[in-house]
């Protein structure tokens, strides 16, 4: 007798369903027949009703089965009958298509963040609300008259936001350039997708970091890009690794996120900022830095990126409000030579004419403001009093069972499980205590670790989230 497998990433209402069309399309169910009731099809399988509930949910969707009150769940007809009238397959298309889907842990967290709202949310890489300047922002929109015009808005971006960025980028980041070398984006991962997608080619080798963001998104394997690994130490990468990779992989493009990293939280040390630029302008390689975190150290210490020092123009540079200001603006950069940034806006323009002026004009005010300093100097306080609250509770709750760095900036802590546990049950085992994180594996590292964001938890909920978490962990070495 067929059963759901348990250790699968597949979720069981779906195994289910796919279990039930095969022997539907086999004919054991033929068009008409009536299927077993909810209930004694979940004790047959040994799950929920609710369970079986959503599959036949999902079978009812694809048309192939019908549910009438009183007379039970038939075999379709139309679907499977004689007759012309089909319904697509709608699962099988939404399998299709070349852009990969979420890793499944992310999408399970996403899962039980939806289902829970009380989860104790360890895993999204965001700011709380309080941390975001929303009465500043909401003070503006009423000051000011927004938009007089709402019409397609331009590929590159909102012009004077691109000259608040030009002040910005000159003031805080030591980065001097022009509003025609700024492309804005939908955040920074846009950036990634217009170069992933447009600055490269199926078959391509590219260097990113491991651990890194980069790993979590499908859309580099999407793009058909042949990943290789920058192995980060408590430094940051190995500039010399880079020499490597190229030799035997022509590597054609550098991915790094060198200030407080994601998710490691290191900061790239001088001299191998040095020697990274010097390999990639020997190499002739562009590099792609992707900084969202260096305007957050807890010091308020200018931490210049390696675009503010680089001499061959090997860089690509993006920016985003979304760890400084708020994540749901969806307001990033990318400052480029001019040729790329012109071919990724005619990009733009054909995929989705542009980022709508409003949270444009938005944040270019935010900029300009007198808020925007006062703004950064508070969170960096706050980051750094949430990660002591961190601390303080890994210290408490898990000694002895957890090793780490202590990041100097940044929203995430980089933590090490000295017992082995199995990260899926690890997860699941979270969800149940009511505290999501995310599993080191998916960064593309070994499993074993732990990525806990510090940001987006609320200040009161760090101390009873490791708790919980602690108890997990307990749960599965006991
Ligand atoms: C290193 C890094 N790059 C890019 C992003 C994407 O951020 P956004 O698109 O919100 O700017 C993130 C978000 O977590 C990140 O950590």
């Amino acid at each position: 007798m067929w059963k759901p497998d348990r250790q699968s990433q597949k979720p069981l209402y779906e195994q289910i369903a796919d279990h039930l069309e095969q022997k539907i399309s086999y004919g054991e169910f033929p068009p008409g027949s009536l299927l077993p009731s909810e209930r004694k099809l979940a004790e047959q399988l040994g799950v929920n009703r609710s369970t079986v509930i959503l599959a036949f949910a999902e079978l009812r969707s694809m048309g192939i089965i019908e549910s009438r009150s009183g007379s039970g769940t038939r075999v379709s007809q139309y679907k499977w009958g004689a007759t012309p009238r089909h319904t697509p397959n709608w699962k099988r298309y939404a399998e299709g298509g070349s852009f990969l889907p979420n890793v499944p842990f992310l999408r399970r967290i996403r899962e039980a963040l939806s289902q829970t709202p009380s989860m104790i949310d360890f895993a999204s890489g965001e700011l709380s609300g309080d941390l975001s300047p929303m009465n500043e922002i909401a003070m503006l929109m009423d000051e000011h008259h927004y938009t007089s015009y709402l019409g397609y808005a331009n590929p590159q971006g909102y012009i004077p936001l691109r000259q608040a960025l030009v002040a910005y980028l000159d003031q805080y980041r030591g980065i001097q350039t022009t509003e025609s070398s700024i492309l804005i984006t939908s955040g920074s991962q846009q950036s990634l997708f217009l170069i992933t997608q447009c600055l490269l080619s199926p078959g391509d080798a590219v260097a990113i970091e491991d651990p890194s963001y980069c790993y979590s998104l499908p859309m580099f394997q999407s793009a058909g890009l042949r990943l290789f690994r920058l192995p980060v130490d408590r430094d940051g990468v190995r500039p010399e690794d880079i020499r490597t990779l190229y030799k035997k992989h022509r590597i054609k493009m550098i991915f790094t996120n060198p200030n407080y990293q994601n998710p490691t939280g290191t900061f790239l040390t001088d001299e191998r900022r040095n020697k990274l630029l010097e390999i990639a302008s020997e190499l002739g390689l562009p590099i792609v830095e992707d900084d969202p975190y260096s305007l957050t150290d807890y010091e308020g210490e200018f931490c210049p990126p390696l675009k503010s020092v680089d001499p061959h123009g090997n860089i690509i540079y993006i920016g985003s409000f979304s760890k400084i200001v708020a994540s749901g603006l969806r307001i990033g950069w990318m400052v480029a030579p001019h040729a790329i940034v012109e071919r990724l806006a005619d990009a733009r323009q054909q995929m989705d004419f542009g980022l709508s002026v409003i949270p444009q004009q938005v944040a270019a005010q935010f900029l300009i403001s007198s808020h925007f300093e006062p703004q950064l100097n508070r969170l960096r306080m706050q980051l750094r009093y949430k990660r002591d609250l961190l601390i303080e509770a890994l210290q408490k709750e898990l000694p002895g069972l957890i090793q780490y760095n202590i990041p100097q900036g940044g929203i995430h802590m980089w933590c090490k499980l000295v017992p082995e546990v199995n990260d899926a049950k690890l997860l699941e085992e979270g969800i149940k205590k009511g505290v999501v994180f995310v599993p080191g594996s998916v960064y593309g590292s070994d499993s074993g670790y732990v990525r806990f964001t510090f940001a987006r938890a609320k200040e009161e909920d760090i101390g009873p989230g490791i708790a919980a978490f602690a108890e997990a962990l307990r749960e599965l070495i006991k």
